[in-house]
């Protein structure tokens, strides 16, 4: 059974090719990561593989309830990034997604925070994309 899977899936953005014929299959608890380059496209496909954007062409199927946590985008309120992002992963494991998508979760991170979030998602039996 599967959580996602992308079929020949492609998606340009002002006529620049992001995704070409993606064809990916993520099994139900599956935990796995995303990894890329800077302006890759891995927040695209993030946004495809959660229903947020539709593919130009090719199939997305989602199977079970998404909670997507965004890549933080800093702003000047007092609190630090990394107690944000602490934040917002917390809320959504209590909201025990079927499928969750956390987009650059330790970029505010330091190691002792890298090192809870670990163990939080130890617990988190569901499917688990990090990228
Ligand atoms: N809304 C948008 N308008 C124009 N260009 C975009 C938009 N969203 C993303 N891009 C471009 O698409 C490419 C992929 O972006 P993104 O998926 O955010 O990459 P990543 O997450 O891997 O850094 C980048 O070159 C980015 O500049
Ligand atoms: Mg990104």
């Amino acid at each position: 059974m599967h959580a996602i899977t992308l079929n020949k899936v492609n998606y340009s953005i002002d006529g620049r090719d992001i995704l070409t014929q993606v064809t990916q299959q993520i099994k139900i608890g599956e935990r796995i990561g995303v990894i890329g380059a800077n302006g890759v496209g891995k927040t695209t496909l993030a946004h495809l593989m959660i229903g947020d954007l539709s593919p130009d062409s090719g199939e997305i199927s989602i199977n079970g309830r998404v909670i997507y946590v965004p890549q933080l985008v800093v702003d000047d309120s007092d609190r630090s990034g990394g107690e944000k992002m602490m934040q917002r992963i917390n809320e959504s494991l209590n909201n025990q997604p079927d499928i969750l998508v956390l987009d650059e979760p330790t970029a505010n991170l330091d190691m002792t925070h890298q090192n809870w979030l670990i163990k939080r998602l130890s617990h988190f039996y569901g499917t688990l994309i990090v990228i």
